[in-house]
């Protein structure tokens, strides 16, 4: 008998240039490059770039790349208008999902070779973040900031969302943000993406199934849960408790724990320090009381169930977005905003690989544990000879 492989853990189903992950020794490696690297020397642009191409970018195109990214920043009229016809309650990853989808009637891009759909990557990482920060003045009844073409990525997302252009040590620890956020390989969203170009299926159709898989609570979803949770406990002297009441339920801390890492995620370890700078900044509590969690939940799951648990990359983003002023209910939209640049990279790397074995259309297969009734089927019932089942 088979085996069946409940969640696909560990199953092998295609070759990558883009993403390593060390989950042993906690190593994140974009093409190569370590993650704790590219926070130190390089940005969000550099990171978006490398993750398209196969290596770091020289000068030349570097500045080719950055100018297409600004160029590319503005949204039709036609999307802007949509938007304003949403309900304001709508929720962000909704907007954000139907805007990427309602962005391909306007593509602009010919055919679907690999320059046009480099071209729809560069149009989507500059489009997604003035969806987000228009979207988020119009639900508070705000006229929507345009871009500013003398600002980086980064900074510009933040100017848009706020109006006031960011100090530099505030548009640096988002951009750090941005480039820990960009890529992770074959998660959740990332294989939803590639699930839908292996259909041939187009770039706007891969990256809108990609978002509403990273919108659930156990992927991209968790920050904004993390926050919630942050709130609701308010001090340092009510983690404990919280904490063990919580896996005394059998419930799970947002934020901890991780299908790949078994150690520590190395994005959280510079989140920490960021969360860290912040707390200092503005004088806010919400370092200590992640750092907080952090060591109860530790202590607790090696108590109670002898085993280590780890912080990931939700549960020191969610103070930090929230100390630089974003919105709780942003914080998952940020993450598409970012990871935007790794799905596109793989929706390129699944329709034109050249390695062996190439990728082909994902199909796998499910067990049927349902109703039989013999090798010729059950028998159809009409509708007014059925009786209500015990
Ligand atoms: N809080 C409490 N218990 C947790 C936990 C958490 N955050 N994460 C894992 N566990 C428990 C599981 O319930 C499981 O217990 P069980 O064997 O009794 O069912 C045990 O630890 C082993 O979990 P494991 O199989 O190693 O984790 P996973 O691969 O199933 O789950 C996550 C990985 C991310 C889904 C999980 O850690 C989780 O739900 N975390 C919270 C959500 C989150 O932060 N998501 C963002 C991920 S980047």
């Amino acid at each position: 008998m088979q085996t069946k492989n409940i969640g696909l853990r560990n199953i092998e189903v295609a070759d990558t240039k883009i993403c390593a992950i060390d989950g042993i020794n906690g190593k994140l490696i974009y093409r190569g490059y370590d993650i704790l690297d590219l926070v130190k020397k390089s940005n969000f642009e550099e990171t978006a770039c490398l993750l398209l191409n196969d290596d770091l970018p020289t000068p030349k195109i570097l500045s080719e790349f950055s100018n297409k990214l600004v160029e590319a920043r503005s949204i039709p009229d036609g999307v802007e208008k949509n938007l304003k016809n949403l309900p304001k309650s709508a929720n962000p990853m909704d907007v954000i999902q139907s805007k990427v989808s309602e962005l391909a009637v306007h593509d602009l891009e010919k055919g679907d070779d690999r320059n046009a759909n480099y071209g729809r990557a560069i149009s989507l990482i500059s489009k997604m973040p003035i969806v987000i920060a228009y979207w988020d003045r119009i639900r508070n009844g705000k006229d929507v900031i345009p871009p500013s073409a003398k600002l980086g990525h980064a900074g510009n997302f933040l100017y848009m969302l706020t109006g006031k252009e960011p100090d530099s040590e505030i548009a640096r620890i988002f951009d750090i943000c941005l480039i820990l956020h960009a890529e992770h390989s074959f998660n959740a969203s990332t294989f939803a993406a590639r699930e839908v170009a292996s259909t041939r299926a187009h770039m706007f159709a891969a990256v809108s199934a990609a978002i509403g898989a990273l919108s659930g609570e156990l992927h991209g979803g968790a920050n904004f849960q993390v926050m919630k949770m942050l709130l609701e406990i308010g001090s340092e002297e009510a983690v404990e408790q919280w904490v063990k009441t919580k896996l005394a339920k059998g419930e799970r801390i947002m934020g901890m724990g991780h299908a790949v890492y078994k150690t520590f995620d190395p994005r959280a370890e510079v989140l920490r320090e960021l969360s860290r700078r912040l707390s200092e900044k503005t004088g806010q509590p919400w370092f200590k009381i992640t750092k907080k969690i952090e060591d109860v939940t530790e202590e607790e799951m090696k108590k109670v169930r002898g085993s280590d648990i780890f912080p990931n990359v939700d549960l020191y983003s969610a103070s930090t977005y929230y100390m630089l002023g974003i919105p709780m209910d942003l914080n998952t939209p940020i993450f598409a905003v970012s990871r935007v640049a790794g799905w596109t990279a793989h929706v390129i790397e699944e329709k034109f690989a050249e390695a062996q074995p190439k990728p082909m259309l994902y199909r796998p297969k499910a067990v049927y544990v349902g109703k039989y009734c013999g090798p010729s089927g059950c028998e159809y019932v009409p509708i007014d000879k059925r009786v209500v089942p015990h």
